[in-house]
């Protein structure tokens, strides 16, 4: 098994690469740390890759980086993977940062880039955008959910912190609550990416950022229940769903086995788990509400407030019903 230890940056395919570019650079506030024809890589202002993007017919997440423990011996990746099955390859110059990486697929096609040694790109003190702190995570819909979550736990060291139903899985590889999440559906595609941003009042300017600049939040601000992170969302140019979020929740140490205490928890302490179903998307902010959630009725209330806000996610909308169908439930019609 390898050990991932963090994220590095996600490959995203666009035929407009100008446009995208002035998005993540003027909007996200990244910066341009090399530009090619058809190629451009971003970091954020502290230095770390996050974004690279390819001129391509459709909008894509094709490939996805991760770094294993410096110094690590990338004939030994292969040979690991390989006694595994998994065919790899060597490549080099992947980034102005990455050297060196081993290469494969993962069993919904997206191309996994393994590499262990970064070096950061200049610090840029220019203030533009939101300037994120670094690459939260990314969330792919895919048929099997089970059998993904299997791999990324047997063979790339992540662990389960928690599932909606089974449709829906966080997977971490670190601290952080999650770096991958899983959703099912029939079509494999890229759901969001996120990046985390300092603080509330990050989000506070995020969100006046994207006003100012004539793009709408789709979603929030507001704060989930799983992983209990407060977020925005809005979809960049492209139409891909762009998280920014801050105060995910923490496990500092994983023979504890809890996420670190806060108030906002439902359990304590806050164990990964199996949330239900019904689990409301968010704790407050849009969608949230329900007279009292505590009673009866609101729990009965549940499922159709969170369906309502799930059509607004048309993937988690359709898992959500397939697992009440699988279940023998008819599934709810939300309310207009
Ligand atoms: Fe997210």
């Amino acid at each position: 098994m390898l050990q991932i230890k963090r994220a590095g940056h996600s490959t995203l395919t666009t035929p407009d690469i100008e446009r995208m570019v002035d998005y993540f650079t003027r909007i996200v506030g990244l910066t341009l740390v090399a530009r090619e024809k058809d190629r451009a890589i971003l970091a954020t202002k502290s230095g770390l890759e996050v974004i690279v993007l390819e001129r391509g017919g459709a909008v894509e997440a094709p490939r996805l980086s991760f770094q294993i423990a410096p110094g690590s011996d990338a004939g030994e990746v292969a040979s690991r993977l390989q006694k595994a099955g998994i065919k790899s390859e060597r490549r080099t110059d992947i980034t102005p940062g990455i050297g060196e990486a081993v290469a494969f697929k993962d069993p919904k096609g997206t191309t996994i880039e393994i590499f262990s040694d970064f070096k950061f790109a200049a610090a840029d003190n220019t203030f533009a955008g939101i300037m994120p702190l670094k690459f939260g995570h990314i969330a792919y819909q895919c048929p099997d959910v089970q059998g993904i979550v299997k791999f990324y736990c047997d063979m790339l060291g992540f662990r389960v912190s928690d599932w909606r139903g089974d449709f829906f899985a966080f997977l971490r590889c670190s601290r952080d609550h999650h770096t991958v999440n899983f959703l099912r559906d029939p079509k494999t595609a890229i759901h969001h990416i996120a990046f985390e941003v300092r603080d509330w009042s990050d989000i506070k300017r995020a969100s006046d950022c994207l006003a100012s600049n004539g793009i709408k939040l789709v979603w929030g601000p507001l704060r989930h229940i799983i992983g209990h992170n407060i977020a925005i969302y809005h979809k960049n140019p492209d139409g891909v769903t762009i998280e920014f979020f801050c105060e995910l929740d923490q496990m500092h140490d994983e023979e504890l086995g809890f996420f670190e205490p806060r108030p906002w928890h439902q359990d304590r302490p806050q164990r990964p788990k199996v949330w239900g179903d019904g689990t409301l998307s968010n704790w407050w902010g849009p969608m949230s509400h329900s007279p009292n959630r505590t009673n009866a009725a609101a729990r009965e209330a549940m499922p159709t407030t969170a369906l309502a806000g799930a059509e607004r996610k048309p993937a988690l909308a359709r898992a959500r019903m397939r697992s009440e169908q699988k279940k023998g439930r008819a599934p709810r019609k939300p309310k207009r």
